[in-house]
């Protein structure tokens, strides 16, 4: 029973979905727009009428579109152009739905008519636009003694444009059965039921039939003849039509319609003409008829035929449109919609298509390998770049650690390595590495001759690292002789070199981190001078002398500084004086004159005798000494612009205050409350000495070592008065120098890196 019951609902509602589905397209109000405008009648009874069809003239887009809603009848009458062509659906894919007589004959047992309406006919208009659908319907004779004609005009077929040309068609069905058993349910071939298509283009249908016997030898189960076109579906056969279709008036049938009478082509040209207004809308060719039909593209829907006609479907809202195997996973698109699938599978998401699969798909995977084995390829053209960067460097590196002089200066220093200290040649990477890559945070000074960075060893020694701002081959001389000078000097009161690095296009110099500044902040940062007392600024200007003495004079090749300054000279934590920066100087043998003519020194401190000599000797080192004096005593900058101009030069003015004895008023402050009157002149007229515009006048630096050693001697113990000379020797003699340079060698490699002869070079004041 319960089986039975739920068999029986299931039945019902399948029924109900296919009663619904079916009276869909015209119980249910049209979702979109489908007439011209708001006014024009879009609906009559139940029948809908889109456009292009109109019932006035501003509604339909052609007079073959005319259609009359005729509201006399109940329900209303829908007609074609006022004919009695009965319209029962108009629809948007090119067919109108007709209900047209049926021609009939029937007879007396005598032969004699009993009722007929032997002919029907369907006279379209010729204008291309209407024509009888030859696909949908059929001609159709019923009877078993009967024969029908079916005749009229169709358009031509090879129509070209500007002729309007139609002709005659013709043809005919015969149904014929001697009993009733003849008949078969649904098969129309001949016994009692005869079907033929019909031609294409036909716009004139006349029919007409006749009867051999006038049904004489069937009268006993069939006395009438029909014929008439009907839609195919429409019509099945059965044996009772033979009688039951003599109370059926109108039979459905089929029309087609299009659009003008040119191609899509054709009608694309005339933009104002075209139907297909619509821009999701495509035109076709239709299979029958001339002219053109707009469809909307696929995921549309609507009305092609107008502006707004087509609408984006949401085939996400109809389990019909979409095929998404979820429909919760269904994402309409505009003109489509998409199906997903759930985190961890992939494919379409359609019941049709691939489904959703478990596991990332193959283009995944693909494009995973793909990009996985770019990355390995990056990887090794990478390290094949480096590689190749690393091995060029090294080429580099060595050919510049040639080009610097290399060899000579490994040579040099190995030898150097006999004795106790060590010069070491780092190699680029170390010297990277103390400077963390030349970072600028660690510059510590500029200047014309290069860069000054503070460094750190591995050993946490802090050292300064000099490097050559150009590539300059006259700075790359330099900082060789540099080397050269320095290698052979090793005095308490110059700054250590440590070691080099030839590795680099420039070389660099690697020094002992002097941390207290230079003489010239000393002397003119204001608040470093107010602590700068006298008595240490005389002990700065005495050892200054003395290593300058000790270089004229000890070593075994006189060593000429050429550019002393305060600001080549350094102070510790203890304010002990470091001599830097010998860039410029020179070895200078006792038997050789020197001529150059390359200007070294800075303004201010040049000896002027070097103007018309172009020569530089230990006087010149005096000179520029006696200048650095002054500036101790007065805390005056070197050069001023602020200062009369026969005064600009901090000599000249102290020349001239001493000339008129007006020494105490140019003296700094601190130097005059501390100092010892008497001292002061002493050391005032040591500085005038030295600042002799006459070289061979200027006392020699040993002179001026020995004088301003005895008067800081003499400030600090005045109760000493002999036996200072043997001590100022034995402090001469502290700096020891390393003995193992041979004066043949030297001269030649002072030559060798004389490479800057023809530059001038004024380096103003740029020291460390
Ligand atoms: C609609 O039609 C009526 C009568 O035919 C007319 O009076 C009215 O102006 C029309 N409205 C529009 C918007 O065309
Ligand atoms: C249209 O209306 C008529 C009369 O009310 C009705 O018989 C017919 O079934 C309707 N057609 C459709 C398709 O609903
Ligand atoms: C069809 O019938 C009409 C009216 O009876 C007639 O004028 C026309 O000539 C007929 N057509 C043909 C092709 O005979
Ligand atoms: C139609 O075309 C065919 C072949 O192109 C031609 O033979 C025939 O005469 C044409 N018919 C008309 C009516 O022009
Ligand atoms: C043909 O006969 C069948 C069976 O009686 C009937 O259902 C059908 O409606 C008839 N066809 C027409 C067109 O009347
Ligand atoms: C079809 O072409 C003919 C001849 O050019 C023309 O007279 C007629 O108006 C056209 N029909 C339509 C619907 O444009
Ligand atoms: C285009 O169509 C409009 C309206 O149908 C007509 O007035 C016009 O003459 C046509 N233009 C051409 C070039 O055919």
């Amino acid at each position: 029973m319960g089986f039975l019951q739920i068999q029986l609902m299931n039945l019902l509602a399948i029924l109900m979905i296919i009663a619904s589905s079916k009276s869909s397209l015209s119980a249910t109000p049209p979702k979109f727009p489908i007439a011209l405008k708001p006014n024009c009648t879009d609906q009559c009874g139940n029948i809908s009428i889109p456009y292009p069809f109109g019932t006035t003239e501003e509604c339909y887009q052609s007079p073959d579109f005319l259609v009359t809603c005729n509201q006399a009848f109940n329900p209303p009458k829908v007609s074609l152009r006022n004919s009695n062509i009965e319209i029962t659906e108009i629809k948007l894919d090119g067919q109108l739905r007709v209900l047209k007589l049926i021609a009939y004959h029937c007879y007396n047992q005598d032969g004699t008519s009993a009722s007929d309406y032997k002919k029907t006919r369907i006279q379209l208009a010729r204008s291309r636009s209407i024509t009888v659908s030859n696909t949908a319907n059929k001609f159709t004779v019923i009877g078993c003694d009967t024969y029908g004609y079916i005749f009229g005009r169709r358009l031509d077929k090879n129509y070209t444009k500007g002729q309007q040309l139609d002709r005659n068609y013709r043809t005919g069905c015969i149904a014929m059965c001697s009993t009733k058993d003849d008949l078969t349910e649904g098969s129309c071939t001949g016994s009692g039921c005869c079907q033929i298509p019909i031609p294409e283009q036909v716009w004139q249908v006349n029919i007409s039939l006749g009867s051999f016997q006038n049904h004489n030898n069937v009268w006993s189960f069939d006395r009438c003849s029909y014929a008439f076109l009907v839609e195919e579906s429409a019509f099945s056969f059965s044996p009772e039509n033979l009688t039951n279709l003599r109370n059926v008036k109108k039979l459905p049938m089929v029309l087609d319609w299009a659009i003008g009478n040119g191609t899509c082509e054709e009608a694309q040209m005339n933009a104002s003409s075209y139907a297909c207004k619509n821009v999701n809308s495509k035109c076709y060719k239709p299979n029958n008829g001339y002219g053109y039909r707009c469809s909307c593209l696929e995921g549309y829907q609507g009305n092609p035929y107008l502006i707004d006609g087509c609408k984006d479907v949401n085939e996400c809202e109809d389990p019909h449109l979409n095929n998404c195997i979820d429909i919760k996973q269904c994402k309409n698109t505009i003109g489509s919609f998409h199906c997903a699938c759930p985190r961890g599978y992939h494919g379409d998401g359609r019941k049709d298509g691939r489904g959703c699969i478990h596991g990332e798909s193959l283009a995944f995977k693909l494009a995973a390998g793909i990009s996985l084995g770019i990355i390995v390829l990056l990887l090794v053209a990478c390290w094949l770049h480096l590689e190749l960067k690393r091995r060029k460097q090294t080429k580099m590196r060595q050919m510049f650690f040639l080009q610097n002089g290399g060899v000579l200066l490994q040579e040099k220093i190995s030898r150097r390595e006999r004795s106790s200290d060590t010069t070491t040649i780092f190699s680029e990477l170390e010297v990277q590495k103390a400077t963390n890559n030349f970072d600028n945070n660690m510059i510590i000074g500029k200047g014309g001759f290069g860069i000054v960075y503070k460094g750190f060893l591995p050993n946490n020694r802090i050292v300064a690292i000099k490097k050559s701002k150009e590539v300059d081959p006259g700075q790359i001389g330099q900082f060789i002789n540099e080397v050269i000078i320095l290698s052979q000097i090793n005095h308490r009161n110059v700054v250590k070199l440590l070691g080099c690095c030839l590795e680099t296009q420039v070389p660099l110099l690697v020094y002992e981190f002097i941390n207290n500044g230079t003489l010239f902040e000393h002397i003119h940062n204001e608040a470093k001078a107010r602590f700068f007392s006298w008595e240490m600024r005389l002990k700065v200007a005495a050892e200054t002398a003395n290593v300058l003495a000790y270089l004229h004079s000890v070593a075994s090749i006189p060593i000429i500084h050429r550019d002393v300054k305060s600001a080549n000279i350094l102070l510790d934590h203890t304010l002990t004086a470091k001599v830097s920066d010998f860039g410029a100087s020179r070895l200078f043998p006792l038997d050789q004159t020197q001529l150059s003519t390359l200007v070294h020194g800075t303004l201010g401190y040049l000896d002027p005798e070097y103007m018309q000599t172009n020569l530089l000797t230990e006087k010149s080192d005096v000179y520029s000494f006696g200048v650095v004096l002054v500036e101790l005593l007065t805390g005056k900058k070197v050069l001023s612009f602020d200062r009369p101009e026969d005064e600009r030069g901090l000599a000249s003015l102290f020349l001239s205050v001493m000339k008129k004895d007006r020494l105490f008023e140019i003296l700094e402050e601190n130097v005059m409350r501390e100092g010892n009157k008497k001292q002061l002149v002493k050391v005032a007229m040591v500085a005038k000495s030295c600042l002799h515009v006459k070289g061979d006048e200027r006392p020699s630096m040993k002179e001026v070592a020995m004088e301003l050693e005895g008067l800081m001697l003499g400030e600090k113990h005045p109760w000493v008065q002999t036996g200072h000379d043997e001590e100022v020797k034995g402090f001469l003699l502290e700096g020891e120098f390393s003995g193992a340079i041979n004066v043949g060698e030297d001269n030649s490699t002072s030559i060798g890196f004389d490479s800057a002869k023809d530059h001038v070079m004024l380096s103003m004041g740029g020291g460390r």
